[in-house]
């Protein structure tokens, strides 16, 4: 029998959702500033509704990404001649489909290899992908890309890691230079990074962007307290929440917060654990950091990756950018 070529390969902790959910949870909740962490937005509903948000014509980040990478696709697969692109965060794999058009053009793609939390996205996108690429062999693996870099051992080098819909902005600032370092020892010398990342632009723009009207975004917020619900037995009444979306100027991030309405306490069964909520309290459930040239090259180099190239739109709204490791590694 021929080798199936949609793999997926379970990398998660069987109790990785009681148990790290759970911490996460613990953690958030008895803070003085209550945080949750976002990677737990994208259960089945939740990647769904990121689908949504990337139609939203308020949220320009896609389509901008998209028109940058289809003028580049070409060019990074001359440059990287990859025989495997390793995606972190792939969700539907929409615009990583140029990218692989491009190195189907030069004849050097043999393998897809997508890296998500979510199962569902990735069982959606391989079943697609093997259908309109008949060639190619997708790895797919569900894992938590903050814990667990490894590739298929199957996949062939060169290699092209891509992280794409500026998911490096959702990392906090102490968070990214460890996912770096971890990129950058998983690069062989051959092998190449493509990120991309979205840039600092008019406040109202970006508030938008997260505050769309339809009110997808505030469904997406929320979507993390179903979750909650859900895995940890716990009583949120996900309509006494407002979504809020607010430009940190100094940090020049978005952050994303869940408002209570009213003076409440919730329950979460699974953690023993009661939770005080005073009227008009916030919390914050996801970051979305905006970069600029300088910061964002000078992190990477940081860690051992050199930019190569470094390409965006006209008006300078999003960056895609090709980074390759250093000669002289750090670390
Ligand atoms: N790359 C796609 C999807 C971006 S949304 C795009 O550009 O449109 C972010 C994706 O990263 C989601 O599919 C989510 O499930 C995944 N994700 C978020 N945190 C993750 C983590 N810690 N490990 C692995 N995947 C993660
Ligand atoms: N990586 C996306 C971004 O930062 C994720 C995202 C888009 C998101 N809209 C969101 C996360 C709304 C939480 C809520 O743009």
């Amino acid at each position: 029998m021929p080798a199936p070529r949609f793999t997926l390969a379970q990398r998660l902790p069987a109790d990785y959702l009681a148990s790290s959910l759970g911490r996460d949870v613990t953690a958030g909740l008895s803070a003085a500033t209550k945080i949750l962490p976002p990677k737990w937005f994208y259960d089945a509903r939740g990647s769904e509704l990121f689908e949504q948000i990337t139609r939203l014509p308020e949220y320009y980040p896609t389509r901008v990404e998209q028109r940058i990478l289809t003028r580049v696709a070409p060019e990074i697969a001359a440059a990287t001649r990859a025989a495997t692109v390793f995606e972190l965060g792939s969700g539907s794999s929409r615009k990583t489909r140029l990218l692989l058009d491009a190195l189907t053009e030069r004849g050097t793609l043999q393998c897809y290899a997508p890296l998500d939390v979510s199962p569902s996205a990735l069982e959606q996108a391989g079943a697609a992908l093997i259908h309109d690429y008949p060639a190619l062999t997708v790895s797919a693996t569900v894992a938590d890309f903050e814990a667990d870099l490894t590739l298929p051992p199957e996949a062939p080098g060169p290699r092209l890691i891509t992280f794409l819909g500026s998911t490096i902005g959702n990392l906090d600032p102490a968070e990214r230079p460890e996912l770096y370092r971890m990129l950058r020892a998983a690069l062989g010398p051959d092998d190449a990074f493509l990120l991309g990342a979205d840039l600092v632009k008019d406040r109202d723009v970006l508030v938008r962007a997260y505050d769309d009207r339809q009110g997808v975004t505030a469904e997406f917020n929320k979507n993390v307290l179903y979750v909650i619900n859900r895995e940890l037995g716990a009583d949120f009444d996900p309509d006494s929440f407002t979504h809020v979306a607010l430009w940190n100027e100094e940090e020049e991030r978005i952050e994303m917060h869940l408002r209570s309405q009213r003076a409440q306490t919730v329950k979460v069964r699974a953690l023993d654990l009661s939770v005080d909520f005073a009227a008009d309290e916030l919390m914050r459930t996801e970051i979305s950091s905006k970069f600029r040239r300088d910061g964002l090259t000078a992190e990477l180099a940081d860690c051992g990756l050199d930019v190569r190239q470094w390409r965006t739109d006209k008006a300078e709204r999003f960056a895609v950018l090709l980074a390759v490791p250093s000669a002289a590694p750090e670390g």
